[in-house]
């Protein structure tokens, strides 16, 4: 059995609670207990059983960066010296040849990360009993350090710009192009927060260009159907989940108040609001009520609907009726006369 190990992530800065619920839809969704939760500024500390660092460097969006907690101190440089020295470096590096020391700061501009660098890079190569030799470039052991408010916190990285690494496409690269397309980071967060498994069957019942239905394939799920009502659109998702490589989707001309479906078990969608993208006269909360009568004899019990609305909307009693519950809900500032607010909601 693994014994419990510590985690570090630093997040991304821009909504610092949507990218931890991020990440603890990642450790739920692969059925991984995770206890001990942190959260220092942008660092988010928790504990669990098992190491799925490789998982959710590949798939989460709104984190820069995973690392195995060897030791926490204060900033003072001779408690960094001393916690270092309690670590047993030579059980981290065994048989690797070569190592670098990564040090970050979140805020403390006042710190000198290069400094620390060396300092700490002397300390291992001291202590490390075998022959190791420093490789900045191409390290076999990366030791990482970051300084954030009062405190020190070190380990080994596991992964690096995991959001840059996802190469998260850019909307006007792809075949197909509307203006009311979801951005492609904010697409794989609403299918993170979905909780979706690789075969689970998911659905965006108001799929336009397709955006939500790559990023569910792109983490591995192979069941997608797609509903819009616009013939264009489903069309130009085609398009675009071909270039995508998906074979295996079902994209239906409908109206997401008649979706002919038997079950669901991930929903992940971002409905028209009447700008960008039209409602075809229906008032916007209409559409909504309409869907969730729907869905609800659909979604299997206890899953998860991730659905993007503009913030004037309240649907608390409105899903209520339909045996839903809200478990999370965060605002995004668009412009002026938009915050989009993001629902995880369960059927109960
Ligand atoms: C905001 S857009 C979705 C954008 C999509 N997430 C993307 O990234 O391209 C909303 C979509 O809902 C579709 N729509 C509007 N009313 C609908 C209905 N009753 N049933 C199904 N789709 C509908 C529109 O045609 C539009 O494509």
């Amino acid at each position: 059995m693994e014994s419990n190990k510590t985690f570090f992530l630093t997040l991304s800065g821009e909504n610092i609670n949507l990218s931890k619920f991020e990440i603890l839809s990642l450790f739920k969704s692969k059925n991984t207990k995770f206890f001990n939760v942190k959260l220092i500024d942008r660092l988010l500390i928790l504990s669990s059983k098992k190491n799925i660092s490789n998982y959710i460097a590949s798939r989460a969006a709104l984190t820069h960066d995973i690392s195995e907690l060897s030791m926490v101190s204060s900033i003072e440089e001779k408690d960094i010296i001393e916690s270092l020295k309690r670590i047993d470096l030579n059980k981290i590096v065994e048989n690797r040849k070569s190592f670098a020391v990564r040090i970050q700061k979140i805020g403390l501009k006042e710190i000198n990360s290069e400094y620390f660098e060396r300092l700490i890079g002397k300390i291992i190569l001291n202590k490390i009993e075998k022959k190791i030799k420093v490789d900045l470039l191409n390290p076999d052991v990366l030791f990482y350090g970051i300084f954030v408010k009062d405190k020190f916190v070190f380990g080994i990285n596991n992964s690096q710009k995991i959001r840059s690494n996802l190469k998260l496409n850019s909307l006007k690269s792809r075949p197909f192009f509307h203006p009311s397309a979801l951005n492609p980071i904010l697409a794989r967060v609403m299918v993170n927060l979905s909780q979706i498994k690789e075969t689970d069957i998911f659905l965006d019942p108001f799929c336009g260009t397709g955006s939500i239905l790559i990023e569910a394939f792109l983490v591995g799920c192979n069941r997608l159907i797609g509903i819009d009502i616009n013939h264009k659109m489903i069309n130009g998702a085609k398009r675009n989940l071909i270039k995508f490589g998906v074979k295996n989707m079902e994209l239906l001309l409908s109206d997401s108040n008649h979706i002919p479906l038997r079950s669901i078990s991930g929903v992940a969608t971002d409905p028209p609001y009447g700008r960008s993208s039209s409602t075809y006269k229906k008032p916007l909360i209409h559409l909504i009520e309409n869907f969730f009568l729907e869905i609800s004899d659909l979604i299997l019990k206890n899953r998860l609907i991730t659905l993007a609305l503009p913030s004037q909307i309240r649907i608390d009693e409105l899903i209520d009726n339909f045996y839903f519950e809200i478990i999370n809900e965060f605002n995004q500032y668009i412009h002026s006369s938009l915050t989009r607010r993001i629902y995880v909601i369960r059927k109960k």
